[in-house]
């Protein structure tokens, strides 16, 4: 195996009638990779690292899944059995694929991770399960998990960077995608397909304490930063708030409290020069200022 992965077949494991199943090829990759004692597998589908597992005669191995076909076990109520040193797990793409009362079952399950209400829901949901699985392994055993990040209705959502990260990463795996439902569809506008997916590979190195990573969001407001800033940045905000065009007193008002120019006393000063030094700013008029940022070259 290589960091970046292609499968161009699916294997004749599993099912490709199953929306969002995987390869057989990467659980089989793994498995001989690895050689676990003991295999467990989450969100099984249509039986894809079952029926690898008993291909390659893996003999202690369980596979898991709220689809009643693999016994309705639900990975947010029910226990993980517990010994394993290699849990695979390949949950759903938030709610890009409808899973109970679609593929299986006639109606949704309150607690199927392709039914939550929101993307939030999803990830909180996620780490749940993730670090049910963690807890469960054996120490030096490995977690892989499949993953997809999504695009809808033009917002981005990384799962791999906004789930948390229980154990030590090990190995980050970039897979190309092949054959998805969303490789037919035409996108209106510009839009770069997602065409691979992520396997992340935890590894447990301790027995009593998870080492977990969260993202965290924040926000800085550039006003307010010394170092990080520089004046071009703050004139050229300054004029895109007004609406990219204002009077030099509207731009001072918009400066006036900010951190660079509270430490500089000559800042009105600083402010001109900067209007006056680079060719994205624009005098429209004696005292008005424009931002021409489309003609702006980048060397300059
Ligand atoms: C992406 S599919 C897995 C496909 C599988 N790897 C295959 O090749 O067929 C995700 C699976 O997660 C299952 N699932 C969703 N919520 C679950 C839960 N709470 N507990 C267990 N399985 C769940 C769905 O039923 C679905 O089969």
């Amino acid at each position: 195996m290589q960091s970046i992965i292609s499968y161009p077949s699916r294997g004749p494991w599993g099912s490709h009638r199953y929306r969002g199943n995987c390869t057989g090829h990467l659980i089989k990759d793994l498995l001989n990779y690895f050689q676990p004692k003991k295999f467990v597998e989450l969100f099984a589908g249509s039986g894809t690292g079952r029926d690898v597992a008993r291909h390659l005669d893996v003999q202690n191995s369980v596979h898991l899944d709220l689809n009643p076909t693999f016994g309705g076990w639900n990975a947010l109520k029910d226990e993980m059995p517990t010994g394993s040193d290699f849990v695979f797990s390949h949950p759903p793409y938030h709610n890009i694929i409808p899973y109970s009362g679609e593929e299986w079952g006639r109606t949704p399950h309150m607690d199927d991770l392709s039914r939550c209400s929101s993307y939030k829901e999803f990830i909180q949901k996620l780490n749940v399960v993730n670090a049910k699985v963690y807890a469960s392994l054996t120490n030096g055993g490995r977690h892989a998990v499949l993953v997809g990040d999504v695009k809808q209705e033009g917002t981005y959502y990384s799962i791999i960077k906004d789930m948390a990260y229980y154990g030590e990463l090990e190995q980050h795996l970039i897979k190309v995608q092949h054959n998805c439902l969303s490789d037919l569809k035409t996108y209106q506008g510009a839009f770069i397909p997602i065409v691979h997916e992520h396997v992340l590979i935890f590894r447990k190195t301790e027995v009593w304490m998870i080492p977990i990573v969260h993202a965290r969001r924040t926000e800085q407001d550039i006003r307010q930063t010394e170092n990080v800033v520089t004046w071009r940045d703050l004139v050229q905000a300054a004029v895109q708030a007004l609406g990219g065009r204002g009077t030099l007193s509207q731009i001072y008002h918009e400066l006036a409290s900010t951190k660079k120019a509270s430490n500089n006393k000559h800042w009105r000063e600083k402010v001109r020069q900067t209007l006056q030094l680079h060719e994205e700013f624009i005098a429209v008029r004696r005292g008005l200022w424009s931002c021409d940022l489309a003609g702006f070259s980048a060397a300059s």
